[in-house]
């Protein structure tokens, strides 16, 4: 395995547990989210310990692939290049320093559980092996990372079925939280970075940009979504640590897609169609269904996953955060509400910055779309 592209994923875990902590920079810094179908980009300062906002923009990437606005895209990276580019300079950014996301179609995350008491030392040998089971490549290919979820929320096979019961004491097993990178995809970012002359010391797994710009210190289990254009992201958070991340294979392009076909339009018409409609039977009921059935899929999964962890943790989930664009879907947050039976909250990164109070309703709206971008700069700042 190469150390210098295991150091950049370790600094990424790491950052996770440094959430909060202080004094890092005082330098502006580019935030980058890659996504599959738009780049974000977020250009913070670090003031007077704040965060300030000096800019922020999207381009989408369809039009370097000559596809559509909104489609979920497959460039090479000198189009990505061109793309990151345009928004640079349309954005009016003024600086060379910034961190990129790796999204998380690119990696694999998942927990393995390992005997009690384990050492450093022995985990090092032990979770490339055990990882083997779930990486349908070489092992050689990928660069490791892990994470030992702490102790005092550690599950057990036995403490499964009801709610009322205890919870496990914290000598069963060693839950290791395990990121896996194709070395490819590390090659790929470098390159990209190399020739958009943007000077990095680090990527950033988007899960983890992502719950710092949304989280607000909250303790207790809280369930991100990130509703993107190829994929829905989950990630079950508690005290800051991720404990359990899935994705489902929907997003917002395969419901324009969806809706373009069985109206026969194009796409670019589907989209605005979805945006204008979302849920809302009452505005084209036609529409509002493919919406509906899409959305449904993505939320019967979603409460698997959930079931799953309460099952397993023994715990509730006592919030619901919504990320990525597909979330601004009109009636999502109605629908979601009474699927989960608890609070449900859009994610407001831009409120972790300052800005001029004129922009506070656009930054509002816009934050979701953004989580990303924002909380790849806050790590550099906070
Ligand atoms: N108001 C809206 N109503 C419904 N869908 C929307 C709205 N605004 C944006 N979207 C959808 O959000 C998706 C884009 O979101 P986002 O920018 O988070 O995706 P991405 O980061 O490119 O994708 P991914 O994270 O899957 O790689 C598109 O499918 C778009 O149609
Ligand atoms: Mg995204």
């Amino acid at each position: 395995m190469d150390n210098s592209l295991k150091n950049i994923i370790s600094s990424g875990l790491a950052s996770l547990s440094e959430m909060f902590s202080s004094d890092k920079s005082t330098q502006s810094i580019l935030g980058i989210d890659i996504g599959s179908s738009a780049i974000k980009i977020v250009q913070l300062k670090k003031k007077n310990g704040k965060a300030i906002l000096e800019t922020y923009g999207a381009i989408s990437l369809g039009p370097y692939g000559n596809t559509e606005i909104g489609t979920v895209t497959n460039l090479q990276a000198d189009d990505i290049v061109r793309a990151l580019l345009d928004v640079i300079k349309e954005s009016n950014v003024t600086i060379k320093s910034g961190v990129i996301a790796i999204p998380s179609s690119a990696s694999l995350i998942f927990t393995i559980s390992l005997p009690a008491n384990i050492t450093e030392e022995k985990l090092a040998s032990v979770v490339p092996i055990e990882a083997r089971k779930y990486i349908p490549v070489p092992i050689a290919e990928v660069t490791l990372d892990w994470f030992i979820l702490p102790k005092e929320t550690e599950s057990s096979e036995n403490n499964i079925m009801e709610q009322s019961k205890v919870q496990t004491p914290a000598t069963s097993n060693t839950e290791v939280l395990v990121v896996a990178i194709h070395n490819d995809i590390l090659t790929r970012y470098q390159e990209i970075l190399k020739k958009t002359e943007l000077h990095s010391d680090s990527f950033e797994m988007e899960i983890f940009s992502n719950i710092r710009s949304s989280f607000a210190h909250d303790l207790t289990p809280v369930l991100l979504m990130d509703f993107g254009a190829s994929k829905t992201k989950l990630s079950i958070i508690e005290e800051g640590v991720v404990h359990v991340f899935h994705v489902v294979n929907r997003g917002g392009a395969e419901i324009t897609k969806n809706i373009a076909s069985s109206l026969s339009i194009s796409f670019t018409e589907a989209e605005k169609l979805k945006r204008t409609t979302g849920l809302d039977l009452n505005s084209n009921p036609e529409v509002a269904d493919i919406v509906r059935l899409s959305m449904d899929y993505i939320l019967s999964d979603t409460n698997s996953i959930v079931f799953a962890y309460q099952k397993k943790y023994n715990k509730n989930i006592s919030k619901v955060i919504l990320t990525g664009g597909g979330s601004l879907t009109k009636g999502l947050m109605e629908r979601a509400t009474s699927n989960f039976h608890t609070e449900v909250v859009y994610s407001n990164p831009f409120s972790k910055t300052e800005a001029p109070a004129f922009l506070t309703p656009i930054l509002e709206l816009s934050g979701p779309e953004f989580s990303v971008a924002v909380g790849l700069a806050l790590r550099q700042l906070l």
